[in-house]
């Protein structure tokens, strides 16, 4: 397949998942995080795979918040894509973690890259900011936009030290019967 092609492929598979989340739920809706973070997976696959990247999954639901389950979807995938960005091909590895702790459930998406750089970790989630020749600057920026508007936070954690570097983003958003006792 041409590559363009698969860019088209890959497309049209995050806009049919993202309208699915939509169309089913116009207004925020309970949602196991374990369902969102499987199919952001899902939606990564082949372009893990071909980044020879290892994936660990550690699933602990039910972890049910009540989201945009599309807008959820898209940060997940915004920081598999970063990760992905972050990676050197063969010894990439990723996780992502989901479990729900006294009131909050969690998401976190880490990988053994080299972290962050001291000029961007300051100014991360502001729009524009970006080490990428190609980049935007616009995911997480938005990303956290997203997860603020649902009463959540965006927070991350990185380290340069050489043989242990990594980055890792947590999404914590209240657990679902919370955030309905305060609607
Ligand atoms: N997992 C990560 N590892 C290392 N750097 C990261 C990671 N995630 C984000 N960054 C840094 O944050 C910057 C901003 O990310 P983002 O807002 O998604 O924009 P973009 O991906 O277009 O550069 C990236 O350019 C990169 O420097
Ligand atoms: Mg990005």
């Amino acid at each position: 397949m041409l590559v363009i092609e698969e860019q088209l492929a890959t497309l049209g598979r995050v806009t049919s998942q993202a309208l699915t989340f939509h169309r089913e739920h116009a207004e925020a809706k309970e949602f196991d995080l374990v369902d969102i973070a499987e199919s952001a997976l899902r939606l990564h696959a082949d372009k893990l795979a071909r980044h020879q990247i290892s994936v660990d999954r550690q699933f602990q639901g039910p972890a049910k918040a009540t989201v945009f389950g599309s807008e959820i979807l898209q940060v997940l995938s915004n920081l598999i894509l970063n990760a992905v960005d972050a990676l050197p091909r063969g010894q990439g590895r990723i996780s992502v973690r989901v479990k729900s702790r006294g009131q909050s459930v969690h998401i976190l998406v880490s990988d053994n890259g080299e972290g962050i750089a001291d000029e961007f970790s300051s100014r991360l989630f502001e729009p524009y900011v970006t080490s990428k020749i190609s980049g935007t600057g616009l995911g997480l920026w938005l990303s956290h936009r997203i997860v603020s508007k649902h009463r959540g936070t965006l927070r991350f954690r990185f380290s340069r030290k050489q043989g242990r570097s990594g980055t890792s983003f947590r999404i914590s958003l209240p657990l679902a019967q919370l955030a309905q006792r305060n609607v």
